[in-house]
């Protein structure tokens, strides 16, 4: 008898099972996007409609906030703002959403995922940005054409520098004591200056599910390249891979944590040039996609 029952039920579990499809629309989380620096959402458009085109109906909101030169603004007035309208964003998806940062914007990303960890950003991919810091002429010249990369940390480690988003992630190998002085920035999201919100900061990354870390070294751009994946420059401008630095040695941020549980990915690409990697749709759809579930 009870056999029969369930045997029954189990049926029409299947047959649930298998209207569901026609029933309701292949869901996908919704995605949070932001620009690099000196542009805008609508640098951002492509690889939105990309995303839509491909996994249709998703939600995308690629943030209009701090386009062009407002994009130098201090990174921690970015980060807030932006921050609140993740959380806003997040609490009409309490399923969770995805984050995608670009350049400049995959840095915010990753600090917004920081300050506020009560988000419920489940992936979060960074494309390109550099993530443990810059110290190169290419793209300092975007936007001060005048200054020379070995002198740069005049500027930028003063309080006047510390006013552009630039001086608080510029990481002068040669001037380490300035920049851990100086920087209001770079070292406190990588918890390599301890304070009150050390372990929030870290709370925040080690609840994803995946952080996905995208970056290539024919970019051109991000100095060096392995910035993207939180390799740096030692002393000797030699770079040292992020499994190697104490930043992940010590799991300051919970790098290792991810790591460890296989939610931290890496995907090197060569021949991509940095203003390409949000405008090649074959970058978006072989390792961009597949995480916005
Ligand atoms: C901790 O983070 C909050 C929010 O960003 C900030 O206002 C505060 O100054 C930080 N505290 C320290 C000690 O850095
Ligand atoms: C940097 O180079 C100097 C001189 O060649 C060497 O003595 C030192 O060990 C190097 N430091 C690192 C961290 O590689
Ligand atoms: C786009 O990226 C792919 C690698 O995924 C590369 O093979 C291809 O050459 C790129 N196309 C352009 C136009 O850069």
């Amino acid at each position: 008898m009870t056999r029969r029952i369930s045997g029954s039920y189990i049926f029409l579990l299947l047959i649930e099972f298998l209207l569901l499809p026609k029933n309701e629309v292949a869901s996908y989380r919704a995605v949070a996007i932001i620009h690099g620096v000196l542009t805008g959402s609508d640098s951002m458009d492509e690889i939105s409609q990309r995303i839509q085109e491909k996994h249709p109906g998703t939600q995308v909101y690629n943030t209009v906030r701090y386009a062009g030169w407002s994009s130098l603004e201090p990174m921690w007035r970015q980060v807030e703002e932006i921050g609140n309208d993740i959380l806003a964003i997040g609490a009409a998806y309490p399923e969770g959403i995805n984050l995608l940062g670009y350049s400049q914007g995959g840095l915010l990303a990753r600090a917004i995922l920081q300050r506020f960890p009560q988000h419920n950003v489940k992936n979060f991919i960074s494309l390109s940005s550099p993530q443990a810091g810059q110290y190169g002429t290419r793209f300092l010249h975007l936007i001060f054409p005048d200054l020379v990369c070995s002198t740069a940390f005049e500027l930028f480690y003063s309080s006047v520098g510390q006013h552009t988003s630039v001086g608080n992630y510029w990481n002068d190998p040669h001037h380490q004591e300035l920049y851990y002085k100086y920087s209001r920035f770079l070292p406190f999201v990588n918890n390599e200056k301890i304070t009150s919100n050390t372990s929030t900061f870290k709370e925040g990354l080690t609840k994803l599910q995946r952080m996905v870390l995208i970056g290539g070294p024919d970019d051109g751009v991000i100095t060096p390249w392995q910035s993207s994946q939180f390799g740096y420059y030692n002393v000797n401008e030699t770079v040292v891979e992020m499994r190697d630095r104490d930043e992940y040695q010590n799991d300051l941020i919970g790098l290792k944590t991810l790591d460890k549980n296989k939610k931290l990915i890496l995907h090197t690409v060569p021949g991509i040039p940095h203003f390409m990697w949000h405008k090649n749709m074959s970058i978006v759809d072989e390792f961009i996609l597949p995480y916005l579930d």
